[in-house]
């Protein structure tokens, strides 16, 4: 398949390690730095802000770092974490009182803007905002956590996405987040995802290089 991405979710790294785990994913061929934002409100978990980001790229990171606030509210954030080197901001509609704006926020901050989408949000809420968008996330498990398994009701909510990107006349990358591995990603793929967020699935393996492989070569068996 033509420009797959992987995004290594640094949830499941080990934080006493950061810099070095996520250099080392770098190596082993990830594409994105997927960095997971949690507020304690929004979703249970409380993980890391915009210091954590900038502090990874003062470290030397350059590839694409591609924030999942998973907070609400949501706009003081957005512009916390264009200064601190984010590359994408995505956030999700029921965390913000006006959506609109705040995707215009994103851009505005010279990033590049993405919509999630929980499993059981519609996808409605893409109509009018199509054309804010660089990304659209389906979550295929329920925000909060890592190391979840993918809810299978998904695949069909990627695959409408996948047409509805098709007919916009902009590109928009289409991210899944939630127990991708090895295993699925090709089925996941198959339903036109471009975009693969792995946490467990790669920081919980023993050997980066290999897994990313391993997922690469999955890729290439889905021909769109
Ligand atoms: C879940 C996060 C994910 C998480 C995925 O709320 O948005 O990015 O790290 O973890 P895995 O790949 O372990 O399901
Ligand atoms: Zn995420």
């Amino acid at each position: 398949m033509r420009d797959a991405k992987i995004a290594a979710s640094i949830l499941s790294a080990d934080f006493a390690n950061l810099g070095k785990e996520v250099d080392d994913v770098i190596t082993a061929g990830a594409d994105y730095i997927h960095f997971d934002v949690m507020d304690n409100h929004y979703v249970p978990c409380l993980t890391v802000g915009p210091m954590v980001c900038s502090a990874l790229r003062k470290n030397g990171v350059t590839v694409p770092i591609d924030v999942h606030l998973m907070t609400k509210p949501v706009d003081s954030l957005i512009t916390e974490f264009a200064k601190a080197g984010a590359s994408y901001i995505t956030i999700h509609p029921e965390a913000t009182e006006h959506l609109d704006r705040s995707l215009q926020l994103i851009r505005d901050c010279g990033c590049k803007a993405g919509l999630a989408f929980n499993p059981s949000t519609p996808l409605e809420y893409l109509e009018y905002v199509l054309e804010r968008l660089d990304m659209i996330l389906i979550m295929s498990v329920n925000p909060g956590f890592g190391g979840q398994t993918f809810i299978p009701g998904t695949l069909r909510k990627i695959s409408q996405v996948h047409h509805i990107i098709q007919d916009c006349n902009h590109p928009i990358r289409l991210e899944v987040d939630g127990g991708v591995k090895v295993e699925n990603i090709a089925e996941i793929a198959n339903e036109g995802a471009d975009t693969f967020v792995l946490g467990t699935g790669i920081f919980h393996t023993d050997n980066y290089h290999a897994t990313i492989a391993s997922l690469r070569s999955e890729l290439n068996r889905v021909t769109h």
